[in-house]
């Protein structure tokens, strides 16, 4: 998968998908990721890219004319699905990161200051909001969503990593994990999970992701079962 970020802020991706999984998969040709300064673009004498809004109001918005000059350069011919991230879009799920995780190529574009003009939107196909709370820009979105979809491309994660027994995967969260030892200053592992018996843990994992949904996230109850595999 190709993936290209439009920002007005590259160094802050700096390392950040040079190491561990996604560093991995980079050098093993199962991603690419590019950044591009929107400011490059800029077409006025002082590459400004951001102005007051129409009809008064605090904070700058992001000008249209540098974001279509970079979208249009960075796009070119090749088709790719195209997101920008905002605390308006929609909220992130493992469901979308999956789905995601099967396109060819996206560009994600990070939004900045009070907002981005309304007219960027025609060059965008879907907005993703990371949480019902809002960051001073969409860089670190960008980088939530990049190393949420990456884990979902076959072969990114290694062979000892699942992403099916996970947080989310079915619906529910996690069951409790333990190592050894089975006894840590009087900590005793629950013995069902000694014993080996495979049908009996199994059965008893689901009964403690269920219970630990219902304390944590009782909401997520309503979606367990809609989640497609
Ligand atoms: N930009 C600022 N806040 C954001 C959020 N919560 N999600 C995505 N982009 C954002």
């Amino acid at each position: 998968m190709k993936i290209d970020i439009l920002t007005l802020f590259p160094e802050m991706f700096t390392g950040v998908f040079g190491s561990s999984m996604l560093g991995r998969a980079q050098a093993n040709g199962l991603l690419e990721i590019h950044t591009h300064n929107i400011r490059d673009y800029a077409d006025n004498k002082h590459r400004k890219t951001d102005d007051y809004p129409f009809g008064g109001g605090a904070g700058m918005v992001m000008m249209a004319q540098p974001i279509f000059d970079c979208m249009e350069a960075v796009q070119g011919d090749a088709p790719a699905h195209r997101i920008l991230l905002t605390p308006r879009g929609q909220l992130l799920t493992a469901k979308r990161a999956q789905e995601l995780a099967k396109e060819e190529r996206l560009i994600l574009l990070c939004g900045h200051y009070e907002g981005v003009d309304e007219r960027v939107n025609t060059i965008i196909d879907e907005e993703l909001s990371i949480g019902d709370y809002v960051l001073t820009g969409g860089e670190l979105p960008a980088m939530v969503l990049v190393d949420c979809l990456s884990r979902f491309i076959p072969g990114v994660l290694g062979s000892e990593e699942s992403v099916l027994d996970e947080s989310h995967a079915d619906g529910l969260l996690e069951y409790p994990q333990y190592t050894r030892p089975a006894d840590f200053r009087g900590m005793i592992v629950p013995e069902i999970l000694q014993n080996g018996h495979h049908a009996k843990i199994q059965k008893w994992r689901h009964e403690q992701a269920l219970l630990k949904t219902k304390q944590m996230r009782p909401i997520l109850l309503g979606h367990f079962g809609k989640f497609q595999k």
